[in-house]
């Protein structure tokens, strides 16, 4: 993780509801929000518009958007203090990112990997919807809205954030000073959590099953997971020269832990890869366990997190809408 926490910075995030979230998400970002949300000013959105740009179930998509809230909260986000919002409920971010649209370059689009990730994955070439290419756009409006100085993400946002900069920047230029200019935030331990079944890939939730461990799965699932995942050919367990699949789960060690590299090596320099599965498995349940109770609480009484769902819109709203006005004003729009 980075050394320096940022403070007294907007910060923004979101989450797809598109399905169950996995170890990955929550190293990768959610435990960087809650390092950021005392010192600074947190808005964490659910990003329903972005997760309807590929095929999906109208009718488990409310559960899917109530599950992301719950575990934002679970994971320990303070709805008093940050602002939790869905995206659908603020209509400024499709109309911001329509204006933005108008200066984002095809060629810039084009290269975005995500999106060619996405769509080699889709059936066939009718699936591809336009909004899975401006998918980029409407995450530029997201977090220009905000006057957001810092992103936390993954890795794999990157790219993202480098456009959201470039719309940023071309805006002000061309008509005149309305938006901050975002910086990603990137763990370094995190940043890129890999699938537990091919260390060269991901970890997503778009996968098969056994190579992510979902926030929620139970203790049992969670050992036969880790008691699968590939290892590398010699035993050795080092953060720097380790094949992929044991440099990949010495981090989620090192990342649920807490314990410095070092003092990891050191566990289980005499130990057998059964051995530190054991313990790993162990790791992550006992950090799960208070997650998963919290989590399962929220989730079986909805009213409550709806009510904190209709108030983050509100204080959303309020901040988006003025950002809205003065860009659409800036570019001549009366
Ligand atoms: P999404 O929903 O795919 O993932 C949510 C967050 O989890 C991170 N992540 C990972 N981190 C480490 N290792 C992994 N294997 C891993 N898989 C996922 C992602 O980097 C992300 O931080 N486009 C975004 C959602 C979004 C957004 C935004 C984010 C929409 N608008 C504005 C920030 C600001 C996405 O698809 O995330």
């Amino acid at each position: 993780m980075s050394t320096e926490l940022p403070s007294n910075k907007t910060i923004f995030s979101g989450i797809q509801p598109s399905g169950v979230l996995h170890i990955g998400n929550y190293l990768g970002a959610i435990q960087q929000w809650i390092a950021l949300q005392d010192a600074n000013d947190a808005i964490f959105c659910i990003v329903d518009e972005h997760a309807i740009t590929v095929p999906y179930d109208p009718k488990t998509l409310p559960d899917r958007v109530l599950d992301v809230a719950a575990t934002y909260i679970a994971a320990g986000i303070d709805p008093e203090k940050s602002i939790m919002f869905i995206q659908s409920h603020v209509s400024a971010h499709t109309e911001l990112a329509w204006l933005l649209s108008t200066i984002a370059p095809y060629g810039n689009m084009s290269r975005m990997t995500q999106f060619k990730e996405k769509s080699k994955k889709l059936s066939s070439k009718d699936a591809i919807s336009l909004a899975l290419f401006s998918y980029p756009v409407l995450m530029a409006a997201d977090i220009l809205l905000y006057g957001t100085h810092v992103v936390p993400v993954g890795e794999d946002q990157k790219q993202h954030i480098e456009l959201t900069r470039l719309l940023a920047e071309r805006f002000n230029a061309q008509f005149g000073e309305t938006f901050t200019i975002p910086e990603p935030y990137i763990s370094q331990t995190s940043a890129r959590i890999m699938s537990l079944a091919d260390a060269t890939k991901k970890m997503s939730k778009s996968d098969a099953e056994k190579s992510y461990i979902a926030l929620t799965d139970s203790p049992s699932v969670i050992r036969k997971k880790i008691a699968s995942a590939v290892t590398d050919t010699d035993t050795a367990f080092s953060f720097a020269k380790s094949g992929p699949a044991v440099k990949n789960l010495l981090a989620i060690y090192k990342a649920f832990s807490g314990k410095e590299e070092q003092e990891i090596e050191k566990e289980f320099e005499k130990k057998t890869y059964k051995e530190f599965k054991t313990a790993l498995a162990d790791t992550i349940i006992a950090s799960l366990e208070p997650f998963q109770k919290k989590y399962n609480d929220i989730r079986s009484e909805d009213t409550e997190l709806r009510l904190i769902l209709g108030k983050g819109m509100h204080r959303a709203q309020g901040i988006a809408n003025a950002t809205l006005h003065q860009a659409k004003k800036n570019m001549g729009l009366i």
